[in-house]
């Protein structure tokens, strides 16, 4: 028998999400729900004619467009097939076998996978009881042997964010410490830190188009870093990753950004709308600045997101995370659906963990969440 590399020997079976999710309200994996801009639909379309699909992807063209849209040099640019990709991409570059990631608990798993794929090990920094967490308990995560730090902002499943100042703290108190800011959420929560890339030796940014921009199923994403952390990772990159088709979509989608603009406005004033409904159903829920909101229904969350899903209503069920217990993820969409979450939500408020009354927790999840403004 031929075997696999230890690392991935020890790696848990995977555990592919749910499909099916066709004709659904799709709550449970922040995607745009309402689609991308009718008219990368009608581009793609236009390509599809000629030899277009027989030719293998060109992409300097593409870089070039990409970067300028980003603000930075092509050279500072590298296309991964979803951010899921760019993570491996570093992993590929730069983790030996025993190097250390730190990452905040609970987070985006992906970052912890494709580092256990290379035979790196994991520092989980959790989250305190308020969902705050800062600079020093990052820092206090790094040690020696520490290769990189991921950092998703805003986080998922919590939707909190890191705050500059700390960002900076990190990048400066950990220079040899490869920082990756994950901005799949930066449309929700208009905070970057892509203008560093030349400041700090240290920071590698990440943008996808699956997120505001409607294209998941394109997978395009990009990664954002100096020109010496993005040459060896151009050298060890797949060459063909990214396919004609996600540069073809992408490229388009740039041009309609008031389309994703405004989307990502009617997000954040139903991501409100939600938080005030929870509030007023005395469910804890932790203040967002993505397209989801963590919300702790209680013991039931399992039910009712099964009863959701029977009213073609998927939310991510987070309770089976010993951290998260009683915590389900909603994805918040346009205002229709945003309504009809609410009137599905109302239908089950007798299954929920109610704190009307005000309990200290219900309350102090948000007071001190909000301390968190940059
Ligand atoms: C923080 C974060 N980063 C990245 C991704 C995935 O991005 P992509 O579709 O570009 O691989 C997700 C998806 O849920 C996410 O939550």
């Amino acid at each position: 028998m031929v075997r696999p590399r230890r690392a991935v020997e020890r790696l848990k079976p995977y555990r592919p999400p749910r499909e099916g999710r066709e004709g659904k309200l799709r709550l449970d994996f922040n995607e745009n729900t309402v689609g991308c801009a009718p008219q990368v639909v009608q581009a793609l379309r236009r390509k599809l004619n000629g030899d277009w699909l027989s030719r293998y992807p060109e992409y300097e063209e593409a870089r070039k467009k990409l970067a300028q849209y980003f603000g930075v040099s092509p050279d500072e640019l590298l296309l991964a097939n979803g951010t899921d990709d760019a993570i491996k991409m570093v992993c590929d570059t730069f983790v030996r076998q025993g190097d250390y990631l730190v990452v905040p608990a609970p987070t985006f798993p992906v970052y912890e996978f494709f580092h256990s794929v290379a035979g790196g090990q994991t520092k989980r920094v959790r989250y305190d009881e308020n969902f705050n967490l800062t600079a020093d308990m990052l820092l206090g995560g790094v040690s020696k042997r520490t290769r990189w730090m991921a950092i998703a902002n805003p986080n998922n499943p919590t939707g909190t964010i890191v705050s500059q100042p700390d960002l900076r703290r990190i990048l400066k108190e950990a220079p040899d410490v490869l920082v990756l800011v994950d901005e799949a959420y930066v449309d929700f929560s208009g905070q970057t830190v892509l203008p560093w890339i030349r400041k700090y030796r240290n920071l590698v940014v990440t943008r996808t188009f699956s997120k505001a921009f409607g294209l998941a199923g394109l997978r395009l994403g990009c990664i954002l870093t100096n020109v010496d952390i993005a040459d060896p990772m151009r050298r060890a990159q797949n060459p063909f990753a990214v396919n004609s088709l996600a540069l073809a979509g992408a490229l388009e989608a740039i041009k309609h950004e008031k389309f994703v603009a405004r989307y990502a406005r009617e997000v954040c004033a139903n991501r409100d709308r939600l938080c005030r409904y929870f509030k007023s159903a005395g469910i804890p829920c932790v203040p967002s600045y993505s397209n989801f909101v963590l919300a702790r229904v209680g013991a039931r969350a399992s039910e009712i997101a099964l009863k959701l899903r029977d009213q073609d209503i998927l939310v991510r069920d987070w309770s089976y995370d010993p951290r998260l217990k009683g915590y389900l993820r909603f994805t918040v969409g346009s205002t229709a659906q945003t309504r009809r979450l609410i009137q599905g939500l109302s239908q089950f408020r007798h299954l929920m963990e109610s704190r009307n009354g005000g309990s200290p927790r219900a309350r102090t999840v948000k007071e001190n969440s909000q301390r968190q403004e940059p």
